[in-house]
């Protein structure tokens, strides 16, 4: 039951209720929360206790379900976020904060074709064919098959897997597709890819590496300058998150010093 009426004598509220097939999040705090699809007859067992997963149907977004323990757990619709958090992770994945900058300056948007080396998890690949779909395709090369199997999974768990061409191919040496908007590269040896970027790219196309490197940053710019890039620019992103409470807001103790370079130009 999607969008349902509820009406009070002043006020008209739609309200999303829970129905079956259902992707939702069951949110216990920050730090712990599950996805589940609806479906009946069927037990989910946390630590703090069990729910018949049927008892979800109807109730409403934003309310709550107690588990056998009497532990409530608010139910939020399962989004891309909640999905990217707990990708099955077999190697380092982009960081949220590389990942948006990345697309951004790759000029990646519906409709896009994106060449993508290495697939690794697939966390980079999920954010691309989220904001090429429905008409724009992500070609992802990778050379290790149990990494593309596992990647595969977890675009599929996220239903993006039909706006990705997954290649099991070393793209060092060559890339299969022509006229792409954009190359981006997240692997150890990106100077060997340069020039075969220019060559997959169209005209006015973007290449965009990952390197957590300086050495790496160096080779790949000497290698765009070569190819005759244009607008080669290099850049780290530093984010600093912040505890925040009344009088007392300040900088987090810990934080993430260093993720990597991002290396930026376009094909002219
Ligand atoms: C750091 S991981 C990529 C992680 C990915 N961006 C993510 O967010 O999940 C680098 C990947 O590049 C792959 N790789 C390295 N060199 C490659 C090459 N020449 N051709 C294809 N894949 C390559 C590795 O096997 C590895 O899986």
């Amino acid at each position: 039951m999607k969008g349902k009426k509820k009406t009070t004598p002043n006020l008209v509220i739609f309200m999303d209720l829970v129905a079956e097939g259902d992707e939702v999040l069951l949110y216990l705090n920050d730090r712990k929360s599950w996805i589940l699809k609806v479906e009946r007859g069927k037990k989910f067992h946390t630590h703090k206790g069990i729910i018949n997963i049927e008892d979800l149907i109807g109730k409403p977004y934003g309310s709550e379900v107690l588990t056998s323990l009497g532990v409530a757990l608010k139910i939020l619709p399962a989004d891309y976020l909640d999905h990217l958090e707990k990708i099955a992770r077999k190697t380092q994945i982009i960081y949220p904060k590389d990942m948006a900058y990345i697309a951004l300056i790759a000029n990646v948007r519906s409709g896009s074709r994106v060449v993508e080396c290495g697939t690794g998890s697939g966390a980079l690949t999920s954010y691309l064919a989220n904001m090429v779909r429905p008409n724009g395709k992500v070609y992802t090369y990778e050379v290790r098959e149990d990494f593309q199997v596992n990647a595969k999974k977890n675009l599929e768990s996220l239903g993006l897997e039909k706006f990705v061409e997954f290649k099991l191919k070393d793209i060092t040496k060559g890339i299969d597709e022509t006229d792409v908007d954009a190359v981006i590269l997240d692997m150890a040896t990106p100077w060997l890819v340069v020039e075969e970027a220019r060559k997959a790219l169209r005209v006015g196309g973007r290449l965009v590496s990952f390197s957590p490197t300086i050495n790496q940053v160096e080779k790949t710019v000497d290698a765009m300058e070569k190819a005759q890039f244009i607008n080669i620019k290099a850049v780290e992103l530093i984010m600093r998150g912040y505890k925040v409470k009344v009088n007392e807001t300040r900088p987090d103790t810990i934080m993430v010093g260093h993720t990597g370079y991002i290396v930026s130009g376009r094909r002219c």
